[in-house]
């Protein structure tokens, strides 16, 4: 499908956040990795159900049946951002590392002792320790999946550690320190040919990339809305025959079956409406760029992306050439223009004189949002020899500008003298 390239100034006026002034300048947001800005759109999805709608679900009367409407509208919006089929595999809580350690208690009371859980260096902690307190409880051994020197995972590490006493490989689609995007795919290719689960955060990867978790063959995939224009909220897609068989720690009256089984004590309805909003935002997107116009809203998905991924690119581009000369600066991952592709575009810098805090807290006075540290990725930082003070991360969303790209540098040129 052919799209006509990201019309930026219409979508910064959706987004109020992005006005914010702070003394004489405009905030530039390069904080995204963290959390994005939201639409007026998922703003006001929210108020509307909390103003119009309100009540808990389950009920005879309109306020009840409404909101039972728009959480059934909200899995089905969900199933086409993941690229799934079943609103019932979708479950919705306050956020990834809540859902991954309440599927990770679930999944430990199927192993025995001595069986091994894989999980990756690349990964954000909320996709390690969940899976390293389980497995601990189960009597299970951890192996842990290296990366190189560029942050990419160590393939053959991985086939090493993958075999038959493997239960479950943990991965990430991308890294929230480096931006490398991993071929989950082969991940859990590999996993399956030694019967072992899959589980994929995509928490990173779901504001720059088109989900495919059925073409990913994974078993397990959670995202967190807040990180794609939506509320805080954690989002779990997970196949309906592993929901369904697994014994959930529940409260007796909650349901059996389907995703209601996993979705502890009353649900954030506002934050569920603001999640279909914010996935209705990415839709509409899409429909506005793409030519012919997508004939539904897992194919208005497919355009929005690529037009958000064309976007991404090049203002990735512009800043990793800008980067490139400013002397001492260091790229962590993929820095080449030839492999972008291979990368969100996140990117993260050292300085051998210049702590990333003492930068972050330099750009924050020039109202420059970004962050300094590990970011939670913690195993990455330590393997890359990053620690203590880890990296200043520079996180671009479809909302930035090459003119906000060039202020940064132009910053960066200052202080990194
Ligand atoms: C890659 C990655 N995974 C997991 C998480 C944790 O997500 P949540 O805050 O929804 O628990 C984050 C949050 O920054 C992340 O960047």
């Amino acid at each position: 499908m052919a799209h006509r390239p990201l019309d930026v100034a219409t979508v910064r006026r959706r987004f109020p956040g992005l006005l914010r002034r702070e003394g004489d300048r405009q905030a530039i947001f390069f904080d995204g990795p963290a959390g994005s800005q939201v639409p007026r759109s998922v703003a006001e999805a929210m108020s509307h159900y909390l103003l119009h709608e309100n009540a808990n679900h389950g009920g005879p009367f309109s306020t009840s049946v409404a909101t039972d409407a728009m959480c059934r509208e909200a899995q089905l919006a969900m199933t086409d951002f993941f690229g799934t089929d079943d609103p019932e595999e979708i479950v919705f809580g306050p956020n990834m590392t809540t859902l991954t350690f309440q599927l990770s208690r679930a999944l430990a009371r199927t192993w025995q002792p001595g069986e091994e859980i894989v999980v990756t260096d690349s990964d954000h902690d909320a996709n390690v320790t969940p899976w390293v307190l389980a497995a601990r409880d189960a009597d299970c051994t951890v192996q842990r999946v290296r990366v190189d020197a560029a942050a990419e995972l160590d393939f053959e590490d991985l086939r090493q550690r993958i075999g038959p006493r493997t239960r479950l490989v943990a991965v990430g689609a991308a890294s929230n320190l480096s931006g490398t995007i991993h071929d989950v795919a082969r991940v859990a290719e590999l996993a399956r040919s030694h019967g072992a689960l899959t589980f994929v955060d995509a928490v990173h990867y779901a504001a720059h990339c088109r989900l495919d978790a059925s073409a990913w063959g994974a078993d397990f995939v959670a995202c967190s809305a807040y990180k794609f224009f939506g509320p805080h909220m954690g989002i779990l897609q997970g196949r309906r025959v592993l929901l369904e068989e697994l014994e959930t720690y529940k409260v007796r009256p909650a349901a059996d079956t389907g995703a209601e089984k996993w979705q502890h004590g009353t649900a954030c309805f506002e934050g569920i409406a603001g999640t279909l909003a914010a996935v209705e935002y990415l839709a509409a997107l899409g429909r506005e760029h793409a030519d012919p116009e997508p004939p539904d809203r897992r194919a208005a998905l497919d355009a929005a992306f690529d037009v958000i991924h064309v976007h991404e690119r090049e203002l990735c581009a512009r800043l990793l050439a800008g980067l490139q000369e400013i002397p001492d600066v260091r790229v962590v991952g993929i820095a080449a223009p030839d492999r972008l592709d291979g990368r969100c575009a996140t990117v993260s810098i050292t300085h051998p004189r210049h702590r990333p805090a003492e930068l972050a807290n330099a750009l924050a006075e020039r109202q420059i949002h970004t962050w300094a540290g590990n970011s939670y990725a913690l195993a990455l930082s330590a393997a890359l020899g990053l620690e203590p003070d880890g990296v200043l991360r520079l996180g671009i969303l479809h909302y930035a500008t090459a003119e906000e790209v060039d202020t940064v540098l132009a910053s960066l040129r200052e202080l990194l003298v």
